[in-house]
């Protein structure tokens, strides 16, 4: 009903238009039918009148009436002419054919002048007493007789077949514009059918906050996705309440309730702490650049347990007991970190090879090739096996929470399961998960799934990631996808597939030593050497070719080309921490990066000004805090980022409301943060574009925009991240309680 309601909405106002327009020209055509016929009647019979004139003013002079009704039963010959009558100009007929009707006579003589002549009257006569209509027409022949006066000729002619064509004219109009009605509206509702299916499939995307990639959305149907977003933060804050958001103390109380005695046990290859031994022989404490590490740290803090990582620092081994723990944070302890060894060749095949070669380009759409070697293969088996047994060792109950995270451990949750099948085991995968044809290149594609499908939840950032892994598990697994409970059941065993978007810490602790925007941005501008109107950029990432900076350079440089006033004034800061440096990708990409800088700084720069400065080394936490409080704006342009904490870290340092975030819409992050200026890196007059209205963007603005995105971080926290993770592992650590109970009951009834 509703689509036949909707097309009648759409055609209703169009076909009342064109049938009045049918009507009035149905009437016209009826008109210029019956005016058209009425003159060739009239015509007609000015011509009977000119041929008969004579022989009939002769024979009427003469008195010859056999003559003249010869004359007038020629004229009738005529198929249209019905009578035919010779009268004085009294009306006083002479003589007229069979069956004159008396009223042609009478009428004829009231009938309107011809051309004001005199010669020729005529009109209609419609029916009366059974007569059929008739068109008269009165013909002056003489002007004056034998007797002294006018004789006129009379001619009734058949008017029935022009009242037939007016009628038929009209329905023809009629018809032929109803036709044109049908046809309008047949195919007015078939084109809004057609566009409209575009535009709702493209409103649907934008309802379900998702983008084609490459395809810039219309601003209309932005605005409708940015408004669907607000409307699902505000309902979630709704339905949490406003008490219910996730904090700290929140997560701890939940942890308290679901682990009772014991802590969490984390496996994730990067350590939260590396212990380094500096060229001057000291022992420093670094915190890597990692998403991963950001997020998790402030978990284990609130939880406690123990953190299992590869032992990567130089000085690692001195500063931890002989099983490889240490208690973390250094001189706070709320925590254990156990660190796994590994040899040079070991991390080569597991960490570089393995991990970094195959599996990262695998799911990163950043066009480079992965490479699957057997023998890091290998050595990523091993390796698992290895943090599988750290597990083993560092639980306390057989049923502990193992939360094992990302893609160098894809193997580990089956061989977790196999050692300890009571464990909770939450796999979280950090990065992108590709599309099941993507994915089935990979040579251990089915090894990967089943170990992956050891776990009992499955998270990733985004329902899309979600997808493409029960498309790849569909694919390549034998086992059924219960798409209700998303899950994916094999041998009889469950593992929930769920989206849960990471997020960092609210409010940051290491902010509490970071000084105010006014202060970072003196201190940060007097170390980069920019006058007090310098308008500063910052991208923060490691040096790694998935994150776009390249792409990022190449907006800066076309930034300054359309607007040359900005140069001397506008300065990009580029933190990139070396990573991998091992792998030759990582090496190409360092290598183009350096050349981009040097390129746009010797076409921009002067002595004392450098379009981009990159400060490529290691930075400390508060350090790359202070740089994005100083910063006017952030460029986050990943070309495929799983999340991207980076933007999520630069909304929680701007507390003071200010700062403009510009987003590749590639980065997981882009679907939670629509007040962002959303980019596609690719594009460089979009991200240029972007970038100048960042730097022009009103203060007003940038404050909505930044108040908007801070109340998202602050809702979707990173204890929310964990929270609704360890949540739902405690709804299924319940439901296996109670059929052991039962099992145990039914066991103790039958013996
Ligand atoms: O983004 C993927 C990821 O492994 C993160 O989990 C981590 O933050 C980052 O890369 C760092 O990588 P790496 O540990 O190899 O230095």
């Amino acid at each position: 009903m509703r689509p036949v309601r909707n097309a009648l909405r759409l055609t209703l106002p169009p076909i009342i238009a064109i049938l009045l327009l049918a009507v009035v020209a149905g009437l016209a055509a009826s008109r210029a039918v019956r005016a058209w016929n009425t003159s060739e009647l009239t015509m007609r019979a000015r011509l009977a009148g000119s041929s008969a004139r004579e022989l009939l003013v002769d024979a009427e002079s003469r008195g010859d009436r056999a003559q003249v009704a010869r004359v007038l039963r020629d004229i009738v010959r005529d198929d249209r002419v019905l009578a035919a009558a010779l009268c004085t100009s009294d009306s006083t007929p002479i003589a007229s054919t069979v069956a004159f009707p008396a009223i042609a006579m009478r009428c004829g003589a009231t009938g309107p002048r011809d051309g004001g002549s005199g010669e020729l009257r005529s009109l209609v006569v419609l029916p009366e007493d059974g007569l059929a209509p008739m068109h008269v027409s009165w013909v002056s022949l003489t002007d004056t007789t034998a007797q002294g006066g006018r004789i006129r000729l009379v001619v009734a002619q058949d008017y029935a077949h022009v009242l037939e064509r007016e009628r038929l004219a009209g329905l023809w109009a009629l018809g032929i514009l109803g036709l044109l009605t049908g046809l309008i509206v047949v195919l007015t509702v078939l084109s809004a059918r057609m566009t409209s299916s575009g535009w709702l499939r493209e409103l649907n995307r934008a309802l379900r906050g998702e983008r084609v990639p490459g395809v810039p959305p219309s601003p209309l149907l932005e605005d409708v996705r940015v408004l669907v977003q607000r409307q699902a933060a505000a309902r979630a804050a709704l339905e949490e309440g406003h008490d219910g958001r996730w904090t700290r103390d929140r997560l701890r109380q939940s942890m308290a309730d679901l682990l009772e005695e014991d802590g969490l046990i984390i496996v994730a290859n990067r350590e939260p702490y590396i212990h380094h031994r500096r060229d001057d022989g000291q022992v420093e404490v670094r915190h890597p650049a990692s998403g991963l590490v950001s997020a998790l740290e402030p978990v284990m803090r609130t939880c406690s347990g123990v953190w299992i990582a590869h032992g990567s620092g130089s000085a690692d081994r001195e500063t931890c007991d002989d099983h490889g723990r240490l208690a973390v944070p250094p001189g706070e302890g709320s925590y254990t970190l156990r660190r796994v060894w590994m040899t040079d060749e070991e991390e080569s095949g597991y960490y570089y090879g393995f991990a970094n070669e195959g599996l990262w380009p695998l799911c990163h759409l950043a066009y480079a090739r992965p490479v699957f070697r057997a023998s890091d293969w290998a050595h990523y088996r091993l390796i698992n096996e290895r943090f599988a047994d750290a597990v083993v060792a560092e639980a306390s109950v057989d049923d502990p929470i193992v939360l094992v995270q990302d893609y160098h451990f894809a193997l580990a949750p089956r061989m977790i399961r196999q050692r300890l099948p009571r464990a909770t085991i939450i796999t979280f995968w950090h990065i992108p998960f590709p599309n099941a044809e993507r994915f089935g290149i990979c040579p251990w594609r089915e090894e990967l799934l089943e170990g992956l499908l050891g776990s009992s939840i499955v998270g990733f950032h985004t329902q899309g990631h979600c997808n493409q892994f029960l498309e790849a598990v569909d694919t390549f697994v034998e086992s059924r996808i219960d798409r209700v409970e998303q899950a994916v059941v094999k041998g009889g065993v469950a593992t929930l597939v769920r989206p849960y978007p990471i997020s960092v810490e609210w409010p940051i602790s290491a902010l509490e030593t970071v000084p105010p925007t006014d202060e970072s941005r003196r201190e940060v501008f007097a170390e980069l050497g920019l006058g007090d109107d310098a308008i500063l950029g910052v991208g923060v990432d490691r040096l790694d070719y998935t994150k776009g900076l390249e792409e990022r350079i190449e907006a800066v440089e076309r930034l300054l080309e359309r607007r040359p006033d900005l140069i001397g004034r506008f300065t990009f800061v580029q933190l990139a921490a070396p990573s991998r440096v091992r792998i030759p990708r990582y090496k190409e990409i360092t290598d183009a990066v350096e050349d981009g800088v040097r390129r746009i700084n010797e076409r921009f720069g002067t002595e004392t000004y450098r379009p981009v400065i990159l400060l490529r080394q290691h930075h400390e936490p508060d350090r790359v805090y202070r740089f994005y409080r100083a910063a006017h704006l952030c460029y986050v342009s990943s070309l495929h980022d799983g999340m991207n904490l980076v933007s999520k870290e630069f909304i929680a340092a701007r507390d003071d409301e200010h700062g403009v975030l510009v987003l590749s819409q590639f980065a997981g992050a882009a679907h939670e943060l629509p007040d962002a200026l959303i980019v596609n890196p690719y594009d460089l007059e979009e991200a240029s574009g972007a970038l100048e209205r960042a730097v022009e963007m009103t203060p007003s603005e940038q404050g909505e925009r930044m108040r908007a995105m801070r109340a998202v971080v602050a809702e979707r926290n990173v204890y929310r991240w964990a929270g609704r993770m360890l949540l739902d592992a405690s709804q299924l650590r319940q439901r296996a309680r109670r059929s052991l109970q039962m099992s145990s009951d039914f066991e103790s009834a039958t013996t």
